[in-house]
Formats: structure tokens, sequence, C-alpha cells
């Protein structure tokens, strides 16, 4: 392999969110949030999990920022937990929680570590949800309100900011699949639910300007590239159905203020739609200054006559799977990575997760030896510089995770840390042999030989 030398300018990272590593749940006058009250209920999350201590970040933070500057991280991307700052999702500010979170950034910034921060990576305060949560069209204005506290106590630290993480996660594995918080089945829900998070991150690009701070703001989606299983008329049917759902449903309205056509005269139909106010899709498509996009695997979709959206995803034989039983597909990335730039934006595109779960183990030398994740994370790294190669605007990559965390419905079955949390023994962390790889990638800023 020749050496694979990054941009000069480019941006290693890490990313996590709150809930999935903070802990401290009910501590300092935090209030409670949508999964909070998800995971007490019995049967949500395997074993019944919860993120009442993850990985006790909220008191460690110290510690991890120590791991962080010893990996050599350019920069870091976590989330602001909205009701550990706003008990009730709106009002009373909880000044304890925005201490925090100024402690955090000022000591990331002593450490050399540029901090980028997520507003919304789904903990919703609970007291929101009684009125409505995301379906109510109000919470789009609290969300503005919360973002614009955030820049006022934070907005001369923190250079890089993310309105939402994953809009799709949200409104769909939420509201229609039932699989997250607030558990909901019903599409009419989660279709407003994805038009209202849109609207909001629109509103907060609006207040983040006129807040007249320096740093740059955007957005994260998750994306999976689209293949479809043959050339078939009907399976290239399958493969625009299924990228319509997933990732022009977000993409569209984002960039050019629009919802996929054929999609949303299926869902007024069907569903009679759903609510869109004069000049939201204006608010939603203002100019942001990069996208960030969360790659974990691609699609591959067969023709399906009996489903709404005519497809069916297939698991391809003879590839490798993750713990998450996803298929490990690196040349998607530079495949979406490439689709982007060509149909979307010429603006800076960050990764802002990518990464993978594997049943690591710590070895009797106490260290954690997880060759497939330092090949995964290799073999996304090459596809990252050939997008670079073919003139995509890539500026960043965060790797999914910093830590092993809750891994929201599967608890902590699933560690996708390049650092591993031993839970049992006073959350005790050792660096993976990933972390070591990644160190030295970070080194080299590439890939050498
Ligand atoms: C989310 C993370 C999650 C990861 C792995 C993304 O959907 O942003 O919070 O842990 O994927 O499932």
């Amino acid at each position: 392999m020749a050496n694979l030398i990054f941009p000069s300018d480019f941006e290693w990272g890490a990313a996590t969110a709150a809930y999935q590593i903070e802990g401290a749940a009910a501590e300092d006058g935090k209030g409670k949030s949508i999964w909070d009250t998800f995971t007490h209920q019995k049967g949500n999350i395997l074993n019944n999990d919860t993120g009442d201590i993850a990985c006790d970040h909220y008191h460690r933070y110290q510690e991890d920022i120590a791991l962080m500057k010893e990996i050599g991280l350019d920069t870091y991307r976590f989330s602001i937990s909205w009701p550990r700052v706003l008990p009730a999702g709106k009002g009373k500010v909880n000044q304890k929680g925005i201490d925090f979170y100024k402690r955090l950034v000022n000591q990331l910034l002593e450490a050399g570590i540029k901090p980028a921060a997520t507003l919304y990576h789904w903990d919703l305060p609970e007291q929101l949800q009684l009125k409505g949560g995301w379906e109510n069209r109000d919470t789009i204005y609290y969300f503005q309100e919360y973002a614009e506290l955030m820049y006022s106590e934070l907005g001369d630290l923190v250079p890089r900011w993310i309105t939402h993480n994953e809009p799709f996660v949200v409104s769909m594995v939420g509201n229609l699949f039932g699989e997250h918080a607030p558990g909901y089945q019903d599409y009419n829900k989660a279709l407003q639910v994805a038009h209202n998070l849109l609207v909001s991150h629109g509103l907060a690009v609006d207040s983040f300007r006129e807040s007249g701070i320096k740093g740059e703001i955007g957005i994260t989606l998750n994306l999976n590239h689209v293949y479809a299983k043959t050339d078939s008329k009907e399976d290239q049917q399958a493969k625009d159905y299924c990228d319509a759902f997933n990732n022009r449903w977000f993409l569209d309205p984002v960039f050019k203020a629009k919802y996929p056509t054929k999609l949303l005269a299926l869902y007024q139909d069907k569903f009679g739609g759903f609510e869109i106010e004069t000049g939201d899709m204006e608010i939603i498509s203002r100019e942001i200054d990069f996208l960030g996009i969360n790659y974990y695997s691609r699609a591959v979709v067969e023709y399906a006559e009996d489903e709404l959206l005519k497809h069916k995803t297939i698991k391809p034989e003879q590839a490798i799977y993750t713990a998450m039983n996803w298929e490990v597909y690196p040349d998607g990335l530079r495949d979406l990575l490439i689709r982007l730039n060509k149909e979307y934006t010429d603006k800076e595109i960050f990764i802002t997760e990518n990464g993978a779960a594997f049943a690591d183990q710590l070895a009797a030398d106490g260290q954690v030896h997880d060759q497939p994740r330092v090949d995964y994370l290799r073999e996304h790294f090459k596809a990252a510089y050939q997008a670079i190669e073919a003139g995509v605007p890539l500026a960043g990559y965060y790797v999914w995770s910093l830590l092993d965390n809750f891994e929201w419905a599967f608890g902590y079955s699933k560690r996708f840390g390049i650092i591993h949390v031993d839970y049992q023994n006073q959350q005790q962390r050792t660096l993976k042999d990933s972390a070591k790889m990644f160190k030295q990638v970070i080194a080299d800023n590439g890939l050498t030989d």
C-alpha cells in the first residue's frame, strides 16, 4: 500500500452522546428525558439496562479528556443533554448543568482538542413529551430557545455546532418502528416529527447567525448508500423507494427545500399527509456550513410488491457482519460521499460517526485485541481518502465511539468504543488496539506502510 496522507488541515476525532455516556441521570438538578422514562419501562431495552450510570462520564470527564489527549484527537464531538440544562425543557435554567458543559469544553480546549457540540442526540425533556413531544409544533420553538441558551453560554468556546443527530432515527425508529423512545408505531406521528425536527433545525441555524458568534453550524444525517440487488427495473424501483425513505426524505428538504415528490404524494394519499406551514421549507433549507454524515453500512434491496415502499432489504452472503449484524462495506462510504458532493453540496462534509460493534474481550494480558475493528476503521479511512481524491471536500472524521457505552435498545451488550469500559470493575478504561492504531493514524495524518 502506498502511503495515504490526508490534507494537512484534516481533523481526526471521536464522538459520543450524552445519554450514552454521562450517567448522573438525576444528579445536580437534571430533569428527566424520554430516554430515562423509556429505559425504566421493563422490556424496552435488552437486559433492562438503563443509562443511569452509563460510563459515569459526568464524573470522569477529566480522565476521558486525558485519554483523548493520549490518542491525539484533534476534535471531540459530544452532545448536550437538554434536560440537564433546562430540566423542564423550557423556562428555568439549571446552572449546575451549564457549568458541567463549561468545565468539559474548557478542559478540552486546554488539552488542545476542538469541541464539537450536538444540541440534540435524542434525549428530549420528558416534560415536553408530556405536551406531545416533537409532534407538537411548540417543541420547535422550545428547541430554538434551548439552542439560543447554549449559544450564549458556550458560543465563544465551541467552534462547531450540530443541530440534530439523525432525524431519521428520531422520527422513524422512535415513532414508526417503536424501538426507541418515545416508542410509538404511528406513521403520521413519525412524519410530523420528522418535519418538525427539520424546521427546528432551520430555526436553530437562524438563531446561530443572529447570535453573531463565530464558528460553524450543520446537521448530522444518518445515510446509507443503497444498492439494487439486480439491474432489473423492479429492483431499481426498490432502490429508489429505499433511498427516498432513508436518505432523500432528509437531504432534499435541507438542500433543495422540497420533499421527494413521489413519496410525498404516496404519504398524502395513504395517510393524509402532515402539516407543513407556509415558509417551513425555506426555514429547513437555510444555508448550513457543513453536512455531517453518520455511515455504518450500506443497504442492498430487492423489489417487494406487498411492501408500502416496494422494497425489502437483503443481506448479501459472503460478507463480513459486525455484532449489530450490519454488513461491513467501506466502498459505500466512498460512493455516498461522492454522491452527496455531486447531487447536494459542495460545502465541507464531516463524517460525524463511523465505527463498529464487535464482541471485544479483555485478554489475559489486560489488553483488548480488537482486530476486526482495526480492519473496519482502516478500510473506512481508505474509502474516505478515495473520496477526497475524487474531489469531495471531506474535512474530518469522527470515530464512533470514543468509549464503549449504552447502545440504546441493545443496552451495554454492544461495544462500539475504541476505549474499553469495564462496567463491573469500577468503570476502568483501557485503550483497545484500535485506539492505538488510531493514534498512529493521527500522528501520521493518514495510513502509512
Ligand atoms: C447513533 C449513535 C449510535 C450508533 C450505533 C447512531 O445511530 O447516532 O448514538 O450509538 O449509531 O448504533
